[in-house]
């Protein structure tokens, strides 16, 4: 049956402006690092590929390595794509990135011009797709001369391969001087893709001033610290959660949710129902609290988690009251 997206799609999702340029991002977004790959269900993942875009979400993160295995998230995109979503290409914000491991030889992963070309070439391929709308630089690569990879980026935009070009996990230094040198060039740095949650908060050490004062995007990933902070983790581990996964691919292990974390959580899971909110959407809506964050990528396994997750928007608003408790729990 041929796939119509709701006509209210547009009537209730935010968008917030990448920094100082011409593009909006949704407030949240959708990423398909884990639950979208060759080992995960098709038409799970299918699904809530549809259901985000009937829900205003239009902006859609992938990676050249997501899966398992890798570069498979991205066939599983393209598959969606053709079946679903083609007639709305336009309508859509199709990322990928390159960084990490990819294929062996040297020429495989980290930052020269060689293998972002390459990389980026093979992403299209699995996706289907003439152009990305972002091309991100995955991580810094401490031996390529930051001027290549730059280059490299602002080659593949010339080349008409991406609309615009980020970076990620990259230092509040080393984006400065990633800004410059793209400035320079003539693209412009449009965003950083930085992890950030109430577990995770270094970019509040500077490198949010960083990207405001040069006009650059943040967006934000992990935002649930990969499922913990939800309520989902506080009577041990679920079976069918990330923790009992396995998948690894730098997916949250058992190991990770300590006895403290758990403190953490039971206290915020407390001042999230005060709110009239659960513990995810307090955590989505924390991070949304500030302007300087364009958008939110979630990563969900099943339908209703997006369904469920949709709803901090009602609730971005903190008093100081309810952030001091926050500071204080979280130490
Ligand atoms: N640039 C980078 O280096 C980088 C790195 C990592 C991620 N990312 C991007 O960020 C995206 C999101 O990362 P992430 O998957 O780690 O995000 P996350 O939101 O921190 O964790 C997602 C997991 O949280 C759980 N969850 C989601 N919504 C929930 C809800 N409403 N209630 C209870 N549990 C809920 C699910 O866990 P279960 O699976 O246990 O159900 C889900 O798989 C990725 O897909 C990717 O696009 C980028």
């Amino acid at each position: 049956m041929t796939y119509l997206p709701s006509t209210e799609r547009y009537q209730t999702m935010e968008y917030r402006r990448c920094g100082k340029s011409g593009i909006k991002l949704p407030a949240l977004s959708l990423g398909l690092w884990h639950n979208f790959g060759g080992i995960d269900n098709y038409e799970n993942a299918r699904n809530m590929i549809k259901l985000a875009f009937d829900k205003g979400i239009t902006h859609f993160d992938l990676a050249n390595n997501y899966g398992p295995p890798a570069g498979s998230a991205e066939e599983t995109f393209g598959s969606v794509f053709k079946k679903d979503l083609q007639a709305y290409r336009d309508e859509l914000l199709i990322t990928t990135k390159a960084g990490f491991y990819m294929w062996q030889g040297p020429y495989g992963e980290w930052g020269s011009k060689k293998y972002l070309v390459s990389s980026l070439d093979q992403s299209l391929k699995r996706m289907g797709l003439d152009y990305v709308d972002i091309f991100y630089h995955h991580r810094p690569d401490p031996d390529t001369p930051l001027e290549e990879t730059m280059a490299a980026l602002d080659l593949i935009v010339r080349q008409g391969k991406a609309l615009y070009v980020g970076i990620s996990n990259y230092s509040a230094s080393e984006t400065e001087k990633a800004v410059k040198l793209l400035k320079e060039l003539g693209t412009p740095c449009l965003v950083h893709q930085a992890k950030y949650s109430m577990f995770e908060r270094w970019v509040e050490g500077g490198l949010l001033d960083v990207l405001e004062q040069n006009g650059a995007g943040c967006v934000a990933f992990s935002p649930l610290a990969q499922g913990m902070l939800s309520d989902k983790y506080l009577n041990g581990i679920p079976a069918d959660s990330r923790a009992a996964s396995g998948r690894g691919n730098g997916a949250l292990e058992g190991e990770r949710i300590t006895q403290e974390k758990i403190n953490q959580i039971v206290k915020l899971n407390d001042l999230a129902k005060s709110r009239g909110q659960n513990l995810a959407q307090m955590a989505l809506s924390w991070i949304l609290k500030d302007p300087r964050i364009t958008s939110v990528i979630l990563g969900v396994s099943k339908p209703v988690q997006l369904t469920d997750s949709l709803k901090c928007l009602d609730n971005t608003k903190f008093s100081e009251e309810e952030l001091q408790t926050i500071n204080q729990i979280l130490g």
